[in-house]
């Protein structure tokens, strides 16, 4: 089938600090650009004003190089699919303002993606590199970014619910935040992995967390993690540099317990044995070595996303918007965008 006949699909993710386009056709991914942002490396964290610039600056390029990866003409487009949201205002403008110009332009339907869905729908993207089988529905996927962490269960490709959530912060930001007392640079997450794959994860024991039933909570363990750091340096002020790779491998360590804790007593309570994983955090090397082991221990179908679509990614948004395209759901362009969409 040609790329004009064929149903060719554009998304466009802008929620926080990564511009990226993505090209969908016929349910196959063809390109996937992303352009991360350095400006946020000086402040430790993300500027919302310094990412809604870098996103204007940056969605033009991508959304061309994108296309042309793909080898697909604007006109052969079928519909844009944008991330409306959860995510930072003025990022999610940028995105949502372009993609609705565009299909307006063309004349072409609007469809409308949420961030956090379309993070647990990453797991289908065929990029005709992929190895496995998507999982089969309904699977439990423990969805774990910079802001969210969350165990849903997905029923469909556009049904999901969430069964247990943080009630506080985030296990990314539960990282990104010890890397931050430690004097590590941003986003912390990738550079804990490093530094803990050299260390011993038995160092240190930080406390679990006594949540009921499904959520989760991480921010008394970033207390506990802020005092632990003190009490050390009070009687040793070199503790950090010397201990550096086991105090992030004991530290994650306690993390990925708690993020498997949940999910075993989600997978049990729903009979569910096929278990995924997505989002940024999903991109740790010790909770995916993690996950398998539990796998075999308790006789899951582990399915894990390739890194490059565990954080943020527009291929993961294409995926969404094509499901919805499929069902004939598209986007009215009077919508603003939603930093806090709903699930
Ligand atoms: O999904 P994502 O790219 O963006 C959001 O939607 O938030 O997730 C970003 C989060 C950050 O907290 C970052 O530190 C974390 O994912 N992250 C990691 C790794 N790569 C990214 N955390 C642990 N290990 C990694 N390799
Ligand atoms: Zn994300």
């Amino acid at each position: 089938m040609s790329a004009a006949e064929a149903t060719n699909i554009l998304g466009i993710e802008s929620s926080c600090d990564d511009t990226s386009a993505a090209v969908i056709s016929n349910g196959k991914i063809l390109a996937n650009i992303v352009a991360d942002q350095n400006v946020h490396m000086d402040f430790g964290g993300v500027v919302p004003e310094l990412a809604s610039r870098a996103h204007q600056k940056n969605i033009v390029p991508v959304v061309d190089k994108a296309l042309r990866v793909a080898g697909i003409n604007k006109h052969q487009l079928s519909a844009i699919g944008y991330t409306r949201g959860p995510g930072l205002l003025g990022s999610l403008l940028v995105g949502s303002s372009f993609a609705k110009s565009m299909a307006m332009a063309l004349n072409i339907p609007l469809i409308e993606v949420n961030h956090m869905k379309a993070h647990a729908l990453a797991l289908f993207i065929d990029d005709g590199k992929r190895t496995t089988p998507p999982p089969t529905l309904p699977y439990l996927c423990l969805t774990v970014s910079g802001g969210h962490t969350q165990i849903v269960l997905v029923k469909s490709h556009r049904e999901m619910e969430i069964i247990g959530e943080t009630l506080d912060d985030a296990a990314g930001e539960a990282l990104d935040k010890a890397a931050k007392i430690l004097g590590l640079p941003y986003p912390g997450g990738p550079v804990i992995d490093r530094l803990a794959r050299e260390g011993n994860a038995s160092a240190f024991e930080f406390p679990e967390p006594k949540i009921p039933g499904l959520n989760y909570s991480f921010s008394g363990l970033k207390t506990s993690f802020l005092y632990f750091l003190r009490e050390n340096l009070e009687s040793n002020e070199h503790f950090i540099e010397q201990r550096l790779n086991d105090i992030c491998a004991s530290y994650e360590a306690r993390i990925v317990s708690v993020l498997l804790g949940k999910l075993k007593r989600a997978a049990k309570e729903f009979s569910i044995s096929e278990i995924a994983v997505a989002g940024g955090v999903s991109a740790n090397r010790g909770l995916r070595a993690a996950l398998l082991a539990a796998g075999e221990k308790f006789g899951w179908n582990v399915h894990i996303p390739p890194m490059q679509y565990c954080t943020d990614n527009a291929a993961m948004i294409a995926q969404a918007a094509w499901y919805h395209y499929e069902a004939a759901e598209t986007a009215a362009m009077h919508l603003g965008p939603s930093p806090r969409m709903k699930f």
